[in-house]
């Protein structure tokens, strides 16, 4: 099966079933800042499972691009991607346990399939707070599933929140237990490294889950305990390229046809072999070219920070990759080129910013080639001389060749090295040359923690950013939001340094609102109904057809997908804190409520 009719087939079966389809959103998140990178389907609809109603009703599905970091050096195997596509329904207070598993299971055995003996199941085994998923055991009991492919697991396994275990979850995250789906290949043999016995979660390989359905029925209250949600939700997602390789029953997900061109491109580059010598470069090198183009594409360019950072590791590890193959000068370039043409229909968006992509990418690997091979030479150096590297070396190769330390992590694995990892992230932090590490950009907290300072602040956003309208001229645009619960941050396009008699207007202004108690209300309409009332829209790629418009009294309108304050007299005395640059004609304001 091609990736295209899996689209088309996943879209159908939900749509069957009253789903509508809700946009994408970009890789990249406006107004979170609790994620670098969007690394699910569920991200955009927090604020619904939440509670919050949602435009398009009560069942949902999408087709989202992710990206993950986590397992960054995980990729090379058969089945670890950063980047990959996740297909996913939900249910906001609608359907539950029984309908999505027997649904999902439909999907899979039915429009798909797959062998019934080749699917196994995993599901939640309790906790001090939680009971076991009995429930979901009887349901797909009766579904047919035998009983030894019903699997029970601790929440490190079977419960899902962005935060992770219950432990993890910071106050304001919802999460829940989940059930999971394995698809057993047979052919790969357990490998006793691994444990004793073989198991749906055991990561030999044989077993790769395709598909998880989320119960998000719990949110973290203010005293650490799991409250029940007002309504129970499902959220479920599944991976594109594992599903493929379920029906492909090949456990390579890099055979599957959103891979494999790039792989056959690499080959034909290199004129070497996917076998085992060459399989672990081309797979690194593929991956983090198809990540590169759709990273550059959502707008991030390589730099030492945040989310450029882990772009420019991403590029620079495959140059690195590619020297072990051969691959000569401008090859960052080529693959890109493949791709681009394997999501042509699917991601047309990607496609019209080749030019940005080619471009970044021949200026990157210009750059890193030029100290790859100094750095090296530099490395074996280093090696004949002492048996570990030291966080100086490391350091050294960072800072003075542009090596992103798992690149010298690798060279030294290769010559069994050790390296002193700790000390180079010490240093590393003493320089504070990158801000954060891509890698550990984790959850941490924000307007998507709901707290009511986030909800406060963000109402407040709106009423500066209408303010700013009003005082300096319409042509004040909002070029990025991030709050957190001490403070906004506030970017939007202006060409000069606002006066101290401007920062006092709009402080002026935006208390003034406050002071008449006006309320916030909502209004559910279509995108254009909504730009013909005024309402101000920035953010993300399209709009669904249905979106929700917040006003504040009379005094703002935006497209926006809350939460807010019912009404303004919660909010407090506004205060902007600091006024500064963001980069040519754009300024920075960050205010806080006191
Ligand atoms: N949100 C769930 C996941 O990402 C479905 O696994």
């Amino acid at each position: 099966m091609k990736h295209t009719d899996l689209r088309n087939n996943f879209s159908k079966f939900w749509e069957d079933k009253n789903h509508k389809e809700i946009p994408p959103i970009p890789l990249v998140l406006e107004n979170d800042p609790t994620t670098l990178f969007n690394g699910s389907g569920m991200q955009q609809l927090v604020p619904y499972l939440l509670g919050q109603e949602h435009p398009l009703g009560t069942r949902l599905y999408n087709i989202q691009r992710s990206f993950r970091t986590q397992d960054i050096e995980e990729v090379g195997d058969n089945r670890h991607t950063t980047f990959f596509e996740m297909m996913g329904n939900w249910s906001l207070g609608d359907y539950f346990k029984e309908e999505q598993l027997a649904w999902f299971w439909e999907f899979l055995t039915k429009e798909l399939g797959l062998p019934k003996e080749k699917l196994y199941v995993t599901v939640f085994e309790g906790n001090k707070e939680v009971p076991k998923d009995e429930e979901s055991i009887s349901i797909w009991k009766k579904l047919g599933i035998k009983s030894d492919h019903i699997h029970a697991y601790p929440a490190e396994k079977n419960w899902w929140s962005r935060a992770g275990i219950p432990e993890n979850m910071p106050e304001g995250e919802a999460g829940g237990p989940d059930s999971e789906v394995f698809y057993e290949f047979t052919q790969v043999q357990h490998d006793p490294k691994f444990g004793k016995e073989c198991h749906p979660n055991c990561d030999c390989g044989r077993f790769l889950e395709i598909g998880n359905s989320v119960f998000i029925q719990y949110k973290k209250n203010g005293m650490g305990q799991l409250e029940e949600l007002p309504k129970k939700n499902v959220d479920f997602g599944g991976g594109l390229e594992r599903i493929l390789a379920a029906m492909t029953n090949d456990p390579d997900v890099f055979k599957i046809d959103v891979l494999w061109p790039i792989i056959e491109k690499i080959k034909s580059l290199s004129g070497k072999e996917y076998d085992k010598n060459n399989q672990s470069s081309m797979r690194v090198i593929a991956d983090h070219m198809r990540a590169s183009v759709m990273l550059i594409a959502d707008g991030v360019t390589p730099s030492n920070k945040d989310q450029g950072y882990v772009l420019r590791r991403l590029i620079r590890r495959s140059i690195r990759h590619g020297r072990d193959l051969n691959l000569t000068q401008g090859f960052t370039a080529q693959l890109a080129q493949s791709a681009m043409s394997i999501f042509k229909t699917a991601y047309p968006q990607v496609n019209k910013h080749e030019q940005k992509i080619v471009q970044e990418l021949t200026n990157e690997e210009q750059k890193f080639q030029l100290t790859l091979s100094r750095g090296l030479k530099e490395f074996e150096r280093m090696i004949k001389t002492h048996k570990k590297l030291t966080a100086g070396d490391a350091f050294f190769l960072y800072e003075s060749y542009g090596f992103p330390v798992e690149v010298t992590k690798e060279l030294a694995d290769e010559k069994n090295i050790s390296i002193d990892l700790k000390g180079f992230n010490e240093e590393k932090m003493k320089h504070q040359t990158a801000s954060r590490q891509g890698s550990q950009g984790k959850f941490k907290g924000g307007l998507a923690d709901q707290s009511e300072q986030t909800v406060k602040l963000h109402t407040a956003t709106h009423l500066l950013h209408q303010s700013l309208r009003t005082i300096l001229g319409i042509h004040v645009q909002q070029k990025g939001s991030n709050i957190t619960a001490e403070r906004l941050r506030f970017d939007f396009s202006y060409p000069d340094k606002m006066t101290d008699v401007q920062i006092k207007q709009v402080e002026d202004m935006v208390n003034e609102q406050i002071s008449k108690n006006l309320s916030v209300s909502k209004r559910v309409t279509t995108y254009d109904e909504a730009i013909k009332e005024g309402a101000l829209a920035f953010f993300g790629e399209r709009y669904p057809e249905k979106v929700s418009v917040y006003s504040v009294g009379s005094f703002s309108k935006e497209i926006c997908g809350g939460p807010h304050v019912t009404n303004t007299k919660e909010l407090g005395h506004f205060r902007i804190t600091k006024e500064s640059s963001a980069g040519a004609g754009i300024r920075r304001i960050y205010a806080i409520l006191e």
